[in-house]
Protein backbone atom coordinates (compact mmCIF):
# COMPACT_ATOMS: atom_id res chain seq x y z
CA UNK A 1 0.00 0.00 0.00
CA UNK A 2 1.63 3.66 -0.34
CA UNK A 3 3.93 4.01 -3.62
CA UNK A 4 7.23 6.15 -2.77
CA UNK A 5 9.04 6.94 -5.60
CA UNK A 6 12.33 9.58 -4.87
CA UNK A 7 15.61 10.89 -6.55
CA UNK A 8 18.86 12.38 -6.05
CA UNK A 9 20.98 13.42 -9.11
CA UNK A 10 23.17 16.00 -11.20
CA UNK A 11 19.58 16.85 -13.34
CA UNK A 12 17.49 19.47 -12.16
CA UNK A 13 14.45 18.00 -13.26
CA UNK A 14 13.70 15.68 -9.75
CA UNK A 15 9.66 17.02 -9.64
CA UNK A 16 8.78 15.67 -13.25
CA UNK A 17 11.24 12.39 -12.74
CA UNK A 18 9.21 11.93 -9.36
CA UNK A 19 6.16 12.67 -10.49
CA UNK A 20 6.13 9.89 -13.54
CA UNK A 21 7.41 7.56 -10.89
CA UNK A 22 4.67 8.19 -8.69
CA UNK A 23 1.82 7.63 -11.88
CA UNK A 24 3.27 4.44 -12.23
CA UNK A 25 3.04 3.37 -8.78
CA UNK A 26 -0.39 4.77 -8.23
CA UNK A 27 -2.06 1.14 -8.24
CA UNK A 28 -0.22 1.22 -4.74
CA UNK A 29 -2.95 3.64 -3.53
CA UNK A 30 -4.74 6.90 -4.84
CA UNK A 31 -6.08 8.88 -2.04
CA UNK A 32 -3.94 11.51 -2.27
CA UNK A 33 -0.36 12.01 -3.45
CA UNK A 34 2.27 14.56 -2.68
CA UNK A 35 6.05 15.31 -3.74
CA UNK A 36 8.44 17.84 -2.05
CA UNK A 37 11.67 18.94 -3.59
CA UNK A 38 14.94 20.96 -2.40
CA UNK A 39 15.17 24.54 -3.87
CA UNK A 40 17.75 27.25 -3.09
CA UNK A 41 18.09 25.77 0.49
CA UNK A 42 14.37 25.34 1.06
CA UNK A 43 11.99 22.53 0.58
CA UNK A 44 9.07 23.20 -1.30
CA UNK A 45 6.34 20.61 -2.06
CA UNK A 46 2.64 20.24 -3.41
CA UNK A 47 0.02 17.69 -2.17
CA UNK A 48 -3.18 16.91 -3.87
CA UNK A 49 -6.23 14.34 -2.97
CA UNK A 50 -7.39 11.74 -5.38
CA UNK A 51 -5.59 10.33 -8.04
CA UNK A 52 -2.37 12.01 -10.01
CA UNK A 53 -3.99 11.17 -13.65
CA UNK A 54 -2.11 12.99 -16.09
CA UNK A 55 -1.49 16.03 -13.41
CA UNK A 56 2.08 17.67 -14.15
CA UNK A 57 3.84 19.37 -11.22
CA UNK A 58 4.26 22.98 -10.71
CA UNK A 59 7.38 22.77 -8.11
CA UNK A 60 10.75 24.49 -8.88
CA UNK A 61 13.90 22.95 -10.79
CA UNK A 62 15.62 20.64 -8.18
CA UNK A 63 18.48 18.05 -8.26
CA UNK A 64 16.79 15.71 -5.39
CA UNK A 65 12.80 14.87 -4.97
CA UNK A 66 10.53 12.79 -2.97
CA UNK A 67 6.96 11.39 -3.16
CA UNK A 68 3.86 9.55 -2.30
CA UNK A 69 0.96 8.10 -3.35
CA UNK A 70 -1.45 7.23 -0.67
CA UNK A 71 -3.26 4.33 0.94
CA UNK A 72 -4.99 6.16 3.91
CA UNK A 73 -4.38 3.91 7.10
CA UNK A 74 -4.14 6.54 9.99
CA UNK A 75 -5.66 9.71 9.81
CA UNK A 76 -8.56 10.65 6.66
CA UNK A 77 -8.11 11.32 3.17
CA UNK A 78 -7.29 15.31 3.30
CA UNK A 79 -4.54 16.82 1.70
CA UNK A 80 -3.22 17.74 5.83
CA UNK A 81 -2.98 13.92 5.87
CA UNK A 82 -0.72 13.45 2.70
CA UNK A 83 2.77 12.50 2.27
CA UNK A 84 5.59 14.23 2.26
CA UNK A 85 5.04 15.57 6.15
CA UNK A 86 7.22 18.51 7.04
CA UNK A 87 9.30 18.73 10.50
CA UNK A 88 8.57 21.98 12.83
CA UNK A 89 10.86 23.71 10.80
CA UNK A 90 10.02 23.24 7.48
CA UNK A 91 13.77 21.61 6.77
CA UNK A 92 12.91 18.04 7.20
CA UNK A 93 10.59 15.92 4.72
CA UNK A 94 9.69 12.46 5.15
CA UNK A 95 7.37 9.69 3.33
CA UNK A 96 5.96 6.72 4.98
CA UNK A 97 4.83 3.35 3.71
CA UNK A 98 3.75 0.88 6.94
CA UNK A 99 2.05 1.51 10.22
CA UNK A 100 3.77 3.19 13.31
CA UNK A 101 2.14 0.43 15.53
CA UNK A 102 2.84 3.06 18.72
CA UNK A 103 2.53 6.42 17.23
CA UNK A 104 0.67 7.48 20.07
CA UNK A 105 2.88 6.43 22.56
CA UNK A 106 5.73 7.94 20.86
CA UNK A 107 3.42 11.23 20.33
CA UNK A 108 3.48 11.27 23.82
CA UNK A 109 7.11 11.92 24.57
CA UNK A 110 7.04 15.20 21.56
CA UNK A 111 4.47 17.19 23.21
CA UNK A 112 6.63 20.39 22.34
CA UNK A 113 6.08 19.68 18.69
CA UNK A 114 3.57 21.12 16.19
CA UNK A 115 1.66 18.27 14.55
CA UNK A 116 -0.26 19.71 11.28
CA UNK A 117 -1.55 16.12 10.37
CA UNK A 118 -3.52 12.75 11.74
CA UNK A 119 -0.93 10.58 10.84
CA UNK A 120 1.22 8.15 12.49
CA UNK A 121 3.73 9.20 9.78
CA UNK A 122 3.86 12.90 11.52
CA UNK A 123 4.92 11.19 14.91
CA UNK A 124 7.67 9.53 12.87
CA UNK A 125 9.25 12.61 11.45
CA UNK A 126 8.55 14.79 14.48
CA UNK A 127 10.85 11.70 16.49
CA UNK A 128 13.61 11.89 13.81
CA UNK A 129 13.21 15.72 14.03
CA UNK A 130 14.35 15.29 17.59
CA UNK A 131 16.75 12.83 17.73
CA UNK A 132 18.31 14.96 14.51
CA UNK A 133 19.01 17.82 17.17
CA UNK A 134 21.96 15.59 18.42
CA UNK A 135 22.81 13.45 15.29
CA UNK A 136 23.15 13.50 11.43
CA UNK A 137 20.20 12.70 9.82
CA UNK A 138 21.18 9.10 8.68
CA UNK A 139 21.81 8.49 12.10
CA UNK A 140 18.76 10.13 13.61
CA UNK A 141 16.65 8.48 11.28
CA UNK A 142 18.33 4.76 12.26
CA UNK A 143 17.54 5.73 15.98
CA UNK A 144 14.01 6.49 14.93
CA UNK A 145 13.42 3.49 13.15
CA UNK A 146 14.71 1.00 16.06
CA UNK A 147 11.85 2.77 18.19
CA UNK A 148 9.13 2.60 16.32
CA UNK A 149 7.10 -0.89 15.76
CA UNK A 150 5.24 -2.19 13.06
CA UNK A 151 6.24 -2.86 9.13
CA UNK A 152 7.51 -0.03 8.02
CA UNK A 153 9.42 1.87 5.08
CA UNK A 154 10.94 5.56 5.62
CA UNK A 155 12.93 8.25 3.36
CA UNK A 156 13.87 11.47 4.73
CA UNK A 157 15.90 14.48 3.43
CA UNK A 158 16.13 17.82 4.80
CA UNK A 159 17.20 21.36 3.23
CA UNK A 160 20.62 21.10 4.30
CA UNK A 161 22.09 17.86 1.96
CA UNK A 162 21.50 16.35 -1.38
CA UNK A 163 21.06 13.09 0.18
CA UNK A 164 18.06 10.44 0.59
CA UNK A 165 18.23 8.30 3.64
CA UNK A 166 15.66 5.49 3.86
CA UNK A 167 14.99 2.02 6.15
CA UNK A 168 12.09 -0.64 5.77
CA UNK A 169 11.06 -3.44 7.30
CA UNK A 170 8.37 -5.27 5.70
CA UNK A 171 6.93 -2.55 2.94
CA UNK A 172 9.57 -3.25 -0.37
CA UNK A 173 11.76 -0.77 -1.04
CA UNK A 174 14.04 -1.21 -3.99
CA UNK A 175 17.14 1.39 -5.31
CA UNK A 176 17.81 2.23 -8.88
CA UNK A 177 21.55 2.56 -9.72
CA UNK A 178 22.01 5.10 -12.12
CA UNK A 179 24.69 7.23 -13.39
CA UNK A 180 24.87 10.30 -11.47
CA UNK A 181 21.85 9.26 -10.14
CA UNK A 182 20.25 7.06 -7.83
CA UNK A 183 16.67 6.66 -7.37
CA UNK A 184 14.20 4.58 -4.90
CA UNK A 185 10.99 2.83 -5.43
CA UNK A 186 8.34 0.80 -3.73
CA UNK A 187 8.62 -1.26 -6.68
CA UNK A 188 11.01 -2.15 -9.66
CA UNK A 189 8.39 -1.64 -12.78
CA UNK A 190 8.46 2.07 -11.57
CA UNK A 191 12.66 2.29 -12.14
CA UNK A 192 12.80 0.56 -15.67
CA UNK A 193 12.45 3.84 -17.55
CA UNK A 194 15.85 5.04 -15.88
CA UNK A 195 17.74 1.91 -14.93
CA UNK A 196 17.90 -1.53 -14.70
CA UNK A 197 20.70 -1.78 -12.04
CA UNK A 198 19.06 -2.51 -8.26
CA UNK A 199 19.52 -2.81 -5.04
CA UNK A 200 16.63 -4.98 -3.25
CA UNK A 201 16.45 -3.89 0.33
CA UNK A 202 16.17 -6.31 2.83
CA UNK A 203 14.07 -5.91 5.92
CA UNK A 204 16.60 -4.32 8.72
CA UNK A 205 18.12 -2.58 6.16
CA UNK A 206 19.36 1.40 5.54
CA UNK A 207 20.80 3.34 2.52
CA UNK A 208 22.36 6.50 1.79
CA UNK A 209 21.59 7.89 -1.38
CA UNK A 210 23.98 10.65 -3.18
CA UNK A 211 24.01 11.55 -6.55
CA UNK A 212 27.03 8.86 -7.09
CA UNK A 213 27.27 7.04 -4.03
CA UNK A 214 25.03 3.97 -2.06
CA UNK A 215 25.54 3.74 1.38
CA UNK A 216 24.21 0.58 3.15
CA UNK A 217 24.07 -0.26 6.67
CA UNK A 218 22.37 -2.72 9.29
CA UNK A 219 19.68 -0.37 10.64
CA UNK A 220 20.21 -2.69 13.93
CA UNK A 221 23.78 -3.20 14.35
CA UNK A 222 25.09 -0.28 12.38
CA UNK A 223 27.34 -2.41 10.43
CA UNK A 224 28.20 -1.08 6.76
CA UNK A 225 26.63 -3.90 4.20
CA UNK A 226 27.73 -4.09 0.39
CA UNK A 227 24.88 -3.46 -1.46
CA UNK A 228 23.71 -6.05 -3.88
CA UNK A 229 23.30 -4.89 -7.74
CA UNK A 230 20.87 -6.88 -9.47
CA UNK A 231 20.82 -6.61 -13.26
CA UNK A 232 17.11 -7.01 -14.37
CA UNK A 233 17.49 -8.37 -17.76
CA UNK A 234 13.82 -7.22 -18.70
CA UNK A 235 12.97 -4.73 -21.61
CA UNK A 236 10.81 -2.24 -19.84
CA UNK A 237 7.82 -4.55 -19.91
CA UNK A 238 5.68 -1.73 -18.32
CA UNK A 239 1.90 -2.72 -19.65
CA UNK A 240 0.46 -0.42 -22.22
CA UNK A 241 -3.38 0.11 -22.46
CA UNK A 242 -2.58 -0.22 -26.38
CA UNK A 243 -6.67 -0.56 -27.93
CA UNK A 244 -8.34 -0.98 -24.42
CA UNK A 245 -10.32 1.60 -22.15
CA UNK A 246 -9.24 -0.28 -19.03
CA UNK A 247 -5.94 -2.17 -17.69
CA UNK A 248 -8.51 -4.39 -16.22
CA UNK A 249 -10.63 -5.72 -19.37
CA UNK A 250 -6.51 -5.64 -21.43
CA UNK A 251 -5.35 -8.00 -18.79
CA UNK A 252 -8.48 -10.19 -19.41
CA UNK A 253 -7.79 -10.39 -23.36
CA UNK A 254 -4.24 -11.25 -21.95
CA UNK A 255 -5.25 -14.38 -20.88
CA UNK A 256 -4.68 -16.87 -23.83
CA UNK A 257 -1.84 -15.99 -24.37
CA UNK A 258 -0.55 -16.22 -21.13
CA UNK A 259 -2.32 -19.55 -20.54
CA UNK A 260 -0.83 -20.64 -23.89
CA UNK A 261 3.02 -19.72 -22.53
CA UNK A 262 2.38 -21.55 -19.38
CA UNK A 263 1.36 -24.10 -20.57
CA UNK A 264 4.81 -24.63 -21.91
CA UNK A 265 6.00 -24.21 -18.23
CA UNK A 266 9.16 -26.67 -17.89
CA UNK A 267 8.38 -30.07 -17.01
CA UNK A 268 11.62 -30.02 -14.11
CA UNK A 269 10.33 -27.90 -12.54
CA UNK A 270 6.65 -29.49 -12.35
CA UNK A 271 7.81 -32.83 -11.50
CA UNK A 272 10.07 -31.33 -8.33
CA UNK A 273 7.00 -29.39 -6.74
CA UNK A 274 4.90 -32.75 -7.34
CA UNK A 275 7.72 -34.72 -6.06
CA UNK A 276 7.86 -32.52 -2.67
CA UNK A 277 4.09 -32.69 -2.69
CA UNK A 278 4.09 -36.27 -2.84
CA UNK A 279 6.36 -36.99 0.12
CA UNK A 280 4.68 -34.58 2.45
CA UNK A 281 2.64 -35.69 4.93
CA UNK A 282 0.30 -32.36 4.19
CA UNK A 283 0.63 -29.51 1.03
CA UNK A 284 -0.89 -25.95 2.04
CA UNK A 285 -1.31 -23.00 -0.74
CA UNK A 286 -1.48 -19.74 1.40
CA UNK A 287 -2.85 -16.66 0.20
CA UNK A 288 -4.79 -13.48 0.33
CA UNK A 289 -7.72 -12.21 -1.13
CA UNK A 290 -7.87 -13.70 -4.78
CA UNK A 291 -5.10 -15.43 -3.75
CA UNK A 292 -6.40 -17.51 -1.41
CA UNK A 293 -9.32 -18.35 -4.08
CA UNK A 294 -6.52 -20.39 -5.84
CA UNK A 295 -5.09 -21.46 -2.77
CA UNK A 296 -8.28 -23.24 -2.24
CA UNK A 297 -8.57 -24.94 -5.69
CA UNK A 298 -5.49 -26.01 -4.81
CA UNK A 299 -6.63 -27.93 -1.48
CA UNK A 300 -9.43 -29.05 -3.98
CA UNK A 301 -7.53 -30.71 -6.84
CA UNK A 302 -4.76 -32.26 -4.62
CA UNK A 303 -7.54 -34.17 -1.92
CA UNK A 304 -9.59 -35.27 -4.82
CA UNK A 305 -6.51 -36.95 -5.50
CA UNK A 306 -6.10 -38.63 -2.17
CA UNK A 307 -3.55 -35.60 -0.96
CA UNK A 308 -3.96 -34.19 2.46
CA UNK A 309 -3.85 -30.30 1.63
CA UNK A 310 -4.68 -26.66 2.69
CA UNK A 311 -5.81 -23.52 1.21
CA UNK A 312 -4.77 -20.96 3.95
CA UNK A 313 -6.49 -17.47 3.95
CA UNK A 314 -3.19 -15.61 4.64
CA UNK A 315 -4.25 -13.65 7.48
CA UNK A 316 -5.48 -15.94 9.48
CA UNK A 317 -2.61 -18.68 9.52
CA UNK A 318 -2.21 -18.04 13.15
CA UNK A 319 -4.06 -21.03 13.60
CA UNK A 320 -1.65 -23.26 11.30
CA UNK A 321 1.43 -22.69 13.01
CA UNK A 322 1.17 -24.53 16.07
CA UNK A 323 0.72 -27.75 13.26
CA UNK A 324 3.75 -26.90 11.32
CA UNK A 325 6.35 -29.37 10.75
CA UNK A 326 9.29 -29.45 8.52
CA UNK A 327 8.10 -32.73 6.10
CA UNK A 328 5.39 -30.13 5.24
CA UNK A 329 5.21 -28.61 2.11
CA UNK A 330 4.39 -24.97 1.45
CA UNK A 331 3.31 -23.09 -1.65
CA UNK A 332 2.86 -19.39 -1.25
CA UNK A 333 0.73 -17.67 -4.15
CA UNK A 334 0.74 -14.09 -4.56
CA UNK A 335 0.60 -12.00 -7.42
CA UNK A 336 3.00 -8.70 -6.00
CA UNK A 337 4.78 -11.12 -4.22
CA UNK A 338 4.79 -8.48 -1.81
CA UNK A 339 1.30 -8.94 0.39
CA UNK A 340 2.30 -8.26 3.90
CA UNK A 341 0.60 -11.66 5.69
CA UNK A 342 1.90 -13.44 2.78
CA UNK A 343 5.40 -12.11 3.57
CA UNK A 344 5.24 -12.59 7.32
CA UNK A 345 4.46 -16.31 6.86
CA UNK A 346 7.03 -17.19 4.54
CA UNK A 347 9.70 -15.94 7.61
CA UNK A 348 7.15 -17.76 10.23
CA UNK A 349 7.45 -21.52 7.65
CA UNK A 350 11.36 -20.84 6.99
CA UNK A 351 11.83 -20.40 10.84
CA UNK A 352 10.20 -24.28 11.28
CA UNK A 353 12.83 -25.24 8.40
CA UNK A 354 10.24 -25.53 5.80
CA UNK A 355 11.34 -25.26 2.14
CA UNK A 356 8.95 -22.56 0.43
CA UNK A 357 7.67 -22.65 -2.82
CA UNK A 358 6.61 -19.85 -4.22
CA UNK A 359 4.09 -18.72 -7.44
CA UNK A 360 4.58 -14.91 -7.81
CA UNK A 361 4.21 -12.68 -10.95
CA UNK A 362 6.80 -10.11 -9.75
CA UNK A 363 10.85 -11.18 -10.40
CA UNK A 364 12.33 -9.54 -7.42
CA UNK A 365 9.72 -9.35 -5.18
CA UNK A 366 10.45 -9.75 -1.66
CA UNK A 367 7.90 -13.40 -1.96
CA UNK A 368 10.40 -14.35 -5.20
CA UNK A 369 13.74 -13.51 -3.25
CA UNK A 370 12.74 -15.67 0.01
CA UNK A 371 10.98 -18.77 -1.96
CA UNK A 372 13.53 -21.94 -2.51
CA UNK A 373 11.46 -22.98 -5.60
CA UNK A 374 10.35 -20.11 -7.68
CA UNK A 375 7.88 -20.34 -10.15
CA UNK A 376 6.71 -16.99 -12.52
CA UNK A 377 3.34 -17.32 -13.64
CA UNK A 378 4.74 -15.04 -16.46
CA UNK A 379 1.30 -13.17 -16.31
CA UNK A 380 3.02 -9.67 -17.64
CA UNK A 381 2.37 -6.64 -15.42
CA UNK A 382 -0.63 -6.79 -13.88
CA UNK A 383 -1.89 -3.30 -13.31
CA UNK A 384 -5.36 -3.07 -12.75
CA UNK A 385 -6.12 -3.70 -9.05
CA UNK A 386 -8.61 -6.42 -9.21
CA UNK A 387 -6.45 -9.56 -10.25
CA UNK A 388 -7.48 -11.64 -13.33
CA UNK A 389 -4.75 -13.10 -15.39
CA UNK A 390 -2.76 -13.67 -12.41
CA UNK A 391 -5.42 -15.98 -10.70
CA UNK A 392 -5.97 -17.87 -14.22
CA UNK A 393 -2.27 -18.60 -14.22
CA UNK A 394 -2.31 -19.66 -11.35
CA UNK A 395 -4.76 -21.99 -11.51
CA UNK A 396 -3.16 -23.25 -14.75
CA UNK A 397 0.21 -24.40 -12.67
CA UNK A 398 -1.88 -26.21 -9.85
CA UNK A 399 -3.64 -28.13 -12.91
CA UNK A 400 -0.72 -28.61 -14.20
CA UNK A 401 0.44 -29.99 -11.42
CA UNK A 402 -2.32 -31.96 -10.42
CA UNK A 403 -1.60 -33.66 -13.38
CA UNK A 404 1.75 -34.43 -13.05
CA UNK A 405 0.96 -35.71 -9.76
CA UNK A 406 -1.24 -38.15 -11.59
CA UNK A 407 1.55 -38.79 -14.09
CA UNK A 408 -0.54 -37.38 -16.94
CA UNK A 409 1.32 -33.90 -17.55
CA UNK A 410 0.75 -34.21 -21.34
CA UNK A 411 -2.99 -34.14 -20.38
CA UNK A 412 -3.07 -31.39 -18.46
CA UNK A 413 -0.69 -28.90 -20.79
CA UNK A 414 -3.23 -30.05 -23.52
CA UNK A 415 -6.24 -28.51 -21.36
CA UNK A 416 -4.55 -25.86 -20.42
CA UNK A 417 -4.47 -25.32 -24.21
CA UNK A 418 -7.58 -25.87 -25.08
CA UNK A 419 -8.76 -23.66 -21.97
CA UNK A 420 -6.75 -20.86 -23.72
CA UNK A 421 -8.92 -21.23 -26.87
CA UNK A 422 -11.81 -21.37 -24.77
CA UNK A 423 -10.93 -17.84 -23.56
CA UNK A 424 -10.03 -16.76 -27.10
CA UNK A 425 -13.70 -17.95 -28.30
CA UNK A 426 -15.69 -16.09 -25.29
CA UNK A 427 -13.81 -12.48 -25.56
CA UNK A 428 -14.10 -12.30 -29.25
CA UNK A 429 -17.69 -15.00 -29.71
CA UNK A 430 -21.06 -14.27 -28.81
CA UNK A 431 -20.78 -15.11 -25.13
CA UNK A 432 -18.77 -11.57 -25.03
CA UNK A 433 -22.08 -9.76 -26.21
CA UNK A 434 -24.21 -11.89 -24.17
CA UNK A 435 -22.08 -10.58 -21.64
CA UNK A 436 -22.29 -7.30 -22.23
CA UNK A 437 -26.38 -7.87 -22.50
CA UNK A 438 -26.67 -9.55 -19.23
CA UNK A 439 -24.51 -6.55 -17.33
CA UNK A 440 -27.33 -3.62 -18.39
CA UNK A 441 -29.90 -6.15 -16.84
CA UNK A 442 -27.84 -6.78 -13.59
CA UNK A 443 -25.98 -3.57 -13.26
CA UNK A 444 -28.46 -1.71 -11.00
CA UNK A 445 -28.41 -4.81 -8.69
CA UNK A 446 -27.76 -4.40 -5.03
CA UNK A 447 -27.31 -7.95 -4.17
CA UNK A 448 -25.72 -10.80 -6.34
CA UNK A 449 -25.19 -14.64 -4.94
CA UNK A 450 -22.33 -16.91 -6.88
CA UNK A 451 -22.96 -20.45 -6.25
CA UNK A 452 -20.72 -23.77 -7.12
CA UNK A 453 -19.72 -26.82 -5.67
CA UNK A 454 -16.55 -28.56 -5.41
CA UNK A 455 -13.90 -26.99 -7.54
CA UNK A 456 -16.22 -24.58 -8.64
CA UNK A 457 -16.75 -22.97 -4.94
CA UNK A 458 -13.49 -21.64 -5.15
CA UNK A 459 -14.26 -20.14 -8.43
CA UNK A 460 -17.62 -18.84 -6.81
CA UNK A 461 -15.72 -17.19 -4.18
CA UNK A 462 -13.64 -15.59 -6.94
CA UNK A 463 -16.75 -14.43 -8.81
CA UNK A 464 -17.93 -12.72 -5.96
CA UNK A 465 -15.14 -10.82 -5.06
CA UNK A 466 -14.50 -9.81 -8.63
CA UNK A 467 -18.13 -8.09 -8.89
CA UNK A 468 -17.47 -6.76 -5.12
CA UNK A 469 -14.57 -4.95 -5.63
CA UNK A 470 -15.28 -2.76 -8.72
CA UNK A 471 -18.84 -2.79 -9.25
CA UNK A 472 -19.51 -2.08 -5.60
CA UNK A 473 -22.50 -4.95 -5.56
CA UNK A 474 -22.68 -6.75 -2.30
CA UNK A 475 -22.24 -10.25 -4.40
CA UNK A 476 -21.80 -13.13 -1.81
CA UNK A 477 -20.27 -16.56 -2.74
CA UNK A 478 -21.77 -19.88 -1.20
CA UNK A 479 -20.73 -23.72 -1.36
CA UNK A 480 -23.95 -24.77 -3.49
CA UNK A 481 -25.00 -26.92 -0.63
CA UNK A 482 -25.01 -24.73 2.03
CA UNK A 483 -27.63 -22.25 0.39
CA UNK A 484 -30.49 -23.93 2.28
CA UNK A 485 -28.53 -23.88 5.49
CA UNK A 486 -29.39 -19.86 5.81
CA UNK A 487 -28.13 -17.83 3.07
CA UNK A 488 -31.32 -18.82 0.84
CA UNK A 489 -33.40 -16.25 2.86
CA UNK A 490 -31.87 -13.68 1.25
CA UNK A 491 -33.12 -14.66 -2.27
CA UNK A 492 -36.20 -12.37 -3.36
CA UNK A 493 -37.87 -11.89 -6.38
CA UNK A 494 -34.68 -10.60 -9.13
CA UNK A 495 -32.08 -11.66 -7.02
CA UNK A 496 -29.19 -12.43 -9.42
CA UNK A 497 -27.85 -15.92 -8.94
CA UNK A 498 -24.75 -16.79 -11.01
CA UNK A 499 -24.64 -20.61 -11.02
CA UNK A 500 -21.22 -22.36 -11.90
CA UNK A 501 -22.52 -26.19 -13.21
CA UNK A 502 -19.32 -27.62 -15.09
CA UNK A 503 -19.44 -31.38 -16.18
CA UNK A 504 -18.56 -33.12 -13.24
CA UNK A 505 -19.93 -35.01 -9.85
CA UNK A 506 -21.70 -31.68 -8.90
CA UNK A 507 -23.27 -31.09 -11.81
CA UNK A 508 -26.80 -32.67 -10.48
CA UNK A 509 -26.47 -31.36 -6.84
CA UNK A 510 -25.95 -27.47 -8.70
CA UNK A 511 -29.14 -27.76 -10.97
CA UNK A 512 -31.49 -28.63 -7.77
CA UNK A 513 -29.40 -25.61 -6.22
CA UNK A 514 -30.56 -23.68 -8.80
CA UNK A 515 -34.44 -24.96 -8.97
CA UNK A 516 -34.49 -24.17 -5.27
CA UNK A 517 -32.81 -20.10 -5.45
CA UNK A 518 -35.40 -20.44 -8.65
CA UNK A 519 -38.58 -21.40 -6.30
CA UNK A 520 -37.71 -18.02 -4.21
CA UNK A 521 -37.90 -15.65 -7.35
CA UNK A 522 -33.72 -15.99 -7.81
CA UNK A 523 -32.61 -14.49 -11.75
CA UNK A 524 -30.46 -17.74 -12.49
CA UNK A 525 -27.51 -17.15 -14.54
CA UNK A 526 -26.00 -20.47 -15.56
CA UNK A 527 -22.35 -20.70 -16.24
CA UNK A 528 -21.39 -23.98 -17.39
CA UNK A 529 -21.27 -26.40 -20.13
CA UNK A 530 -25.05 -27.76 -20.61
CA UNK A 531 -27.71 -25.39 -20.97
CA UNK A 532 -30.87 -26.00 -18.72
CA UNK A 533 -34.32 -24.83 -18.15
CA UNK A 534 -34.00 -23.45 -15.16
CA UNK A 535 -31.06 -21.23 -16.49
CA UNK A 536 -32.41 -17.20 -17.35
CA UNK A 537 -29.52 -16.55 -18.91
CA UNK A 538 -26.94 -19.28 -19.71
CA UNK A 539 -23.57 -18.49 -20.71
CA UNK A 540 -21.73 -21.79 -22.13
CA UNK A 541 -18.15 -22.79 -21.47
CA UNK A 542 -16.54 -26.34 -23.02
CA UNK A 543 -16.01 -29.41 -20.73
CA UNK A 544 -12.26 -29.45 -19.92
CA UNK A 545 -12.64 -31.35 -16.63
CA UNK A 546 -10.69 -29.07 -13.66
CA UNK A 547 -10.03 -26.39 -16.77
CA UNK A 548 -12.91 -25.56 -17.34
CA UNK A 549 -12.63 -23.05 -14.30
CA UNK A 550 -10.79 -21.33 -16.43
CA UNK A 551 -13.18 -20.19 -18.65
CA UNK A 552 -15.81 -19.78 -16.02
CA UNK A 553 -13.29 -17.28 -14.27
CA UNK A 554 -13.44 -15.20 -17.44
CA UNK A 555 -17.07 -14.96 -17.68
CA UNK A 556 -17.16 -13.94 -14.46
CA UNK A 557 -14.55 -11.55 -14.70
CA UNK A 558 -16.65 -10.01 -17.59
CA UNK A 559 -19.52 -9.56 -16.11
CA UNK A 560 -17.52 -7.89 -13.02
CA UNK A 561 -15.88 -5.54 -15.34
CA UNK A 562 -19.09 -4.44 -17.88
CA UNK A 563 -20.72 -3.67 -14.61
CA UNK A 564 -18.23 -1.27 -13.34
CA UNK A 565 -18.46 0.10 -16.65
CA UNK A 566 -22.13 0.49 -17.12
CA UNK A 567 -22.14 1.80 -13.52
CA UNK A 568 -19.88 4.52 -14.46
CA UNK A 569 -17.10 3.17 -12.34
CA UNK A 570 -13.20 3.06 -12.76
CA UNK A 571 -12.81 -0.68 -12.85
CA UNK A 572 -8.84 -0.58 -12.65
CA UNK A 573 -8.91 2.06 -9.54
CA UNK A 574 -11.89 0.96 -7.19
CA UNK A 575 -12.40 2.79 -4.47
CA UNK A 576 -10.75 1.89 -0.76
CA UNK A 577 -8.33 -0.57 -2.43
CA UNK A 578 -4.90 -0.73 -3.64
CA UNK A 579 -3.14 -3.24 -5.93
CA UNK A 580 -0.47 -4.86 -3.14
CA UNK A 581 -1.29 -4.69 0.54
CA UNK A 582 1.98 -4.02 2.34
CA UNK A 583 0.39 -3.17 5.60
CA UNK A 584 -1.49 -5.54 8.25
C1 LIG B 1 -7.86 -9.24 -6.11
O1 LIG B 1 -8.50 -8.76 -7.21
C2 LIG B 1 -7.49 -8.23 -5.12
N1 LIG B 1 -6.75 -7.20 -5.67
C3 LIG B 1 -6.85 -8.80 -3.88
O2 LIG B 1 -7.75 -9.70 -3.30
C4 LIG B 1 -5.51 -9.52 -4.11
O3 LIG B 1 -5.72 -10.72 -4.75
C5 LIG B 1 -4.88 -9.79 -2.76
O4 LIG B 1 -4.61 -8.55 -2.16
C6 LIG B 1 -3.61 -10.62 -2.89
O5 LIG B 1 -2.68 -9.95 -3.65
P1 LIG B 1 -1.36 -10.74 -4.12
O6 LIG B 1 -1.78 -11.85 -5.06
O7 LIG B 1 -0.54 -9.69 -4.78
O8 LIG B 1 -0.72 -11.28 -2.88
Amino acid sequence: MCGIFGVVGKQKNAAKVVIEGLKKLEYRGYDSWGIAVKNNGKLTRERHIGKIGGAETRLPDSNIGLGHTRWATHGGVTEGNAHPHLDCSGTLCLVHNGIVENFLSLKEKLASHKFESETDTEVALHLVEKLHQKADLFAALRQAYNQVTGMNAFIVFSSQKDELAAVKNGSPLIVGVGRDVNYISSDVWALMPHTNKVIFLEDGQMVKLSNDSVMMIDAKTGKTLKPKITTLNWKNQQSKLGKFHHYMEKEIYDQPKVLDNLALLSETTLKQIAGIIAKAPKTMFLGCGTASYAAKFGEYLLNFRGFEAEGIVGTEFAKNIPLLNKRQCFIMLSQSGETIDVVQAVDTVKQHGIKIIGLTNVLGSTLYRKSDLKVLLQAGQEVAVASTKAFTAKLAILIQLAYQLDGRLKVGKELINQASAAVTEIITGPVRKQIKFLSKILKDSADMFAVGRGLSYPIAMEASIKVKEVSYIHAEAYPGGELKHGPIALIDKGTPCIVLVPSDATYTDMISAAHEMKARGGLIIGIGTKNDAVFDHFLPVPDLKEATAIPMTTIVQLLAYDLAVDRGLNPDKPRNLAKSVTVK
